[in-house]
């Protein structure tokens, strides 16, 4: 959606994989001064999102959405004023039907959706300073049509309330494999790709509730055309530092997010975040990967069944290269330079995760742990070296 925002894939914190609908000021006050006591704000995250139940159930005398009296006695403003104050950026959720996904699962009673106000929400989201909106469909019914019908309404209804705001949007809830089937970057910045993602490494399905890191992989890693500035392809919230998997898993769910240019929304609790979830949520060369200016999803070089190269072209001229190992066992995954797209003879490889550099003639080779994934940055001989000195005045080419 060309709006303006999410050059990059947006980078933050969402609330719903570790506190689903048990949130409130405090907590959400507190994650936002993580973000920063952390470095997490530092590393490049910006937006922190308040999923779902932050809702009245009642609109007030004018039709206006106002927050939990009990769990956001302040009011949404404050709490947006709260994360400006602190140099970040305030997201919130909301659905477009008449309720929200809270319904279902929480019995929540302020479960109160957009339908047919789809203006006058966009008019209050923006004068709360809201910047990030994520927009969930919530039902099992409705077919593709209706629901590009009743996205299109927000993102109008934001256009016309003159904020920037990102349209973060979910035709999956309760609604399976409906992110696949069109590309959504007409009405949104980033849609995601598949149902809820769960803490584990693979749920064995492709098309349903929930799904693992692996499975999602799968389903978008082919939709990779899609993506470009403002539009994304949102493999969903993170799972990294939630316990549920290896490190090796955990950092390749982050190398894939990065170099298939996901959003990254952190999910875990940023107030007791481990040594090794920081070394990968903060790991620079990825997040640099991610937030490269192309803004252009990885795209696959080659695939096995267990093997998996996905290669991302770069603003310099370099390439991210992922060599993902699907299997349990150690294996040898290789490509070349000329096969990610990069012509010389002399090539330097950045190791994403140990920052250390070697060069190669072409071969791009290395041992992968099962589950695993290496990321090298690749930097071809005719990408510009950083002049030292003053470059020399040029002969001008006489004319005849
Ligand atoms: C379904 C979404 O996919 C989740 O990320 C979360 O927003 C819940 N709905 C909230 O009800």
């Amino acid at each position: 959606l060309d709006n303006g925002v999410a050059r990059t894939p947006p980078l933050g914190w969402n609330s719903w994989n570790t506190f689903g609908c048990n949130i409130n000021e405090a907590l959400i006050r507190q994650m936002t001064d993580a973000m920063v006591s952390s470095g997490m704000k530092d590393a490049g995250y910006q937006y922190v999102v308040v999923d779902d139940c932050w809702m009245n159930p009642n609109r007030d005398s004018a039709g206006n959405l106002q927050g939990d009296p009990t769990r956001f006695p302040s009011g949404m403003k404050a709490l947006g004023d709260y994360i400006h104050a602190r140099g970040l950026k305030f997201g919130i959720y909301q659905a477009p039907l008449d309720k929200t996904c809270a319904q279902y699962f929480n019995s929540y009673p302020g479960a109160t959706g957009s339908q047919g106000r789809e203006a006058q929400d966009a008019r209050q989201f923006a004068a709360w300073g809201v910047d990030y909106l994520k927009y969930d469909w919530c039902s099992p019914s409705g077919s593709i049509d209706d629901q590009v019908r009743a996205f299109a309404k927000m993102r109008d209804g934001l256009a016309a309330a003159g904020r920037p705001i990102v349209l973060s949007i979910n035709s999956n809830s309760i609604h399976s494999k409906t992110g696949p089937q069109r590309n959504w970057g007409d009405v949104s910045n980033m849609w995601r790709t598949t149902e809820d993602i769960t803490n584990t490494w693979n749920s064995g399905q492709t098309n349903g509730y929930p799904m693992g890191i692996q499975n999602i992989v799968d389903v978008t890693v082919p939709l990779a055309a899609r993506a470009k500035p403002g539009a994304f392809n949102d493999m969903d919230m993170m799972e990294v530092g939630r316990g549920g998997m290896t490190d090796t898993e955990m950092r390749s769910h982050f190398a894939l997010w990065a170099i298939l240019a996901s959003p990254m929304i952190a999910g875990n609790d940023l107030r007791n975040m481990n040594a090794a979830t920081q070394t990968i949520l903060k790991n620079a060369n990825l997040l640099g990967i991610s937030q490269d200016p192309l803004a252009l999803q990885a795209s696959q070089v080659s695939f096995d069944g267990t093997r998996r190269v996905l290669a991302k072209r770069l603003a310099n001229g370099d390439v991210a290269v992922a060599l993902f190992n699907q299997g349990t066992a150690t294996t040898t995954i290789s490509t070349t330079a000329a096969a990610i797209g990069l012509s010389g003879g002399s090539f330097t490889l950045r190791d994403a995760w140990s920052n250390t550099t070697s060069t190669t003639s072409g071969a791009i080779s290395a041992s992968v742990p099962g589950h695993g994934t290496v990321v090298y940055r690749v930097s071809g001989a005719t990408s510009t070296p950083t002049p030292t000195t003053t470059p020399p005045t040029p002969t001008p080419t006489p004319t005849t």
